[in-house]
């Protein structure tokens, strides 16, 4: 189909009037970039702006959940051997999303480059490198890792571990996948022009990462390699437990296709998503933002939160599930949002309604037979930096990174200075049992509390 019969099939076929006025280096930039758009996803945009966006959950159910990983309790051992077996055998690779911007961080760069660590300044990719490697150790495997940058960080995050020598993992071992972005809308549903010779768009969500790894041609390289479990996590959680052997094997032994982790939710009111059991028996996740006061303030007699299970947005998949994905009609929630575009003849963009639209990864839940649910403790496992003052913030996330370091220290039999942060050597051990299997040769660095080999 031309684009012309594709514009005006839509009645959409004014956009180019701008852009024509313009002349014709504009003219052929639009008609470039509109040569580009997913016209069936236009199409179920469009749809979805005349329905607006689903509502009402259903009949739900709290979902079930293995114990945590920390926990220590005997239900794990079966899922541990398993989890490490996988990744022995070198079946699992590791995927990070870190597209979306710091914008509520008030940090210039990408995320993932926030200088966290309260010692020796480690990045969160650093943190999360040196996890990998560490992890790469103790299997013997190759465990590559997938970073799913956005178009507005991309490069720059390319560049960040390129100059950093891809912190010591091997630069063929760390693949990049840049998400799309989805044109957003008039509330009427025609396009929004940036310029006259560029539509308006915006990043498509974390749930455009499944269609991101396919135009990356990463699943048959993956596969290629052996691999057929992905562990997948955010980049803004310092405390996450990468490629969590106990999270992999209960994954595997159930059999799933997606896997989720939680924690307990004790604030009502706290932003994450509820994880639940829905009517039709799948799991779903309800976001924050759509959570109706009644189901997130409900509570049983003795006064814990009916639904409970915080989505801490980290998942294992089944890698041809995640192939599937990319052809899934995923649903679109829309932003409604003062849009800089341009308007009628005016030379430059002003404020205007327009609707932008985004996937979620965790939209893939339900579509998943057979998905599995773990919670994890709080404290070990979940302090996101998202903001820069009062919850979630660089501060809390510190805390809770130094509380952890002095907790695992004071079992590991480590002395350390009473006062001051305290933070372990990035890459020099896993976890608590890694910490006190190597605490002979372990000493405080001088000058900071970091504890190194
Ligand atoms: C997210 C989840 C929420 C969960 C919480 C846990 C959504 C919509 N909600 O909330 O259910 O409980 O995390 O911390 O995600 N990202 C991209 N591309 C994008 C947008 C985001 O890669 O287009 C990445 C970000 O870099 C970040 C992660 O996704 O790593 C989360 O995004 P963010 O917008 O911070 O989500 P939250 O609202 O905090």
């Amino acid at each position: 189909m031309s684009l012309r019969t594709a514009l005006e099939e839509r009645g959409m076929d004014g956009v180019l009037s701008v852009a024509r006025q313009a002349g014709p280096a504009a003219e052929a930039a639009l008609k470039a970039d509109l040569e580009s758009v997913d016209w069936a996803m236009l199409d179920r945009q469009r749809r979805a702006l005349e329905k607006g966006e689903p509502k009402g959950a259903g009949k739900i159910q709290p979902p079930e959940v293995k114990p945590a990983s920390t926990s220590g309790a005997p239900e794990n051992a079966a899922a541990e051997e398993a989890g490490w077996a996988a990744l022995r055998k070198g079946r699992v690779a590791i995927a990070t999303v870190a597209g979306g911007q710091a914008s509520r961080l008030g940090f210039q760069g990408p995320k993932g480059a926030y200088p966290l660590g309260s010692v020796g300044g480690s990045s969160l990719f650093q943190m999360m490198a040196g996890q990998i490697a560490r992890l790469r150790a103790l299997t013997g495997a190759a465990l590559p890792w997938i970073i799913q940058t956005g178009p507005g960080n991309h490069e720059e995050t390319v560049e960040y571990f390129a100059r950093r020598s891809f912190y010591g993992l091997g630069s063929r071992t760390v693949h990049f996948a840049c998400q799309g972005t989805l044109p957003a809308l008039t509330p009427e549903g025609q396009f929004l022009l940036a310029s006259p010779g560029a539509l308006f768009r915006n990043p498509d969500g974390h749930g455009g990462f499944y269609r991101a790894l396919r135009e990356a041609h990463l699943p048959e390289k993956l596969r290629a390699q052996g691999i057929d479990t992905v562990f997948y996590c955010q980049v803004d959680n310092p405390l996450v437990r990468m490629g969590d052997p106990i999270f992999l094997g209960h994954h595997l032994l159930e059999k799933a296709r997606m896997s989720v982790k939680v924690v307990a939710k004790e604030d009502p009111h706290e932003k994450v998503g509820l994880i639940v059991r829905r009517e039709d028996g799948r799991l779903g996740c309800i976001e924050y933002s759509d959570l109706p006061d009644e189901l997130s303030e409900a509570r049983e007699a003795d006064g814990t939160l009916t639904y409970r299970a915080g989505n801490i947005a980290l998942h294992a998949f089944d890698l041809r599930f995640l192939e599937e994905m990319a052809e899934a009609a995923l649903p679109l929630h829309q932003a409604r949002k003062d849009i800089l575009a341009l308007k009628g003849s005016s030379p430059e963009p002003v404020k205007q309604a327009g609707v932008k639209f985004e996937t979620f990864v965790f939209d893939a839940l339900p579509l998943a037979d057979g998905a599995m649910v773990q919670l994890a403790e709080r404290a070990e496992e979940f302090a996101p930096v998202k903001n820069a003052s009062g919850n979630d913030s660089v501060a809390t996330s510190r805390e809770a990174l130094n509380a952890r370091t002095r907790r695992w220290a004071k079992e590991a039999g480590l002395a350390l200075p009473e006062h001051g942060a305290v933070e372990i050597q990035s890459g020099l051990c896993y976890d608590k049992g890694d910490l006190i299997a190597q605490a002979p040769g372990l000493r405080l660095a001088a000058g900071g509390h970091l504890i190194t080999g």
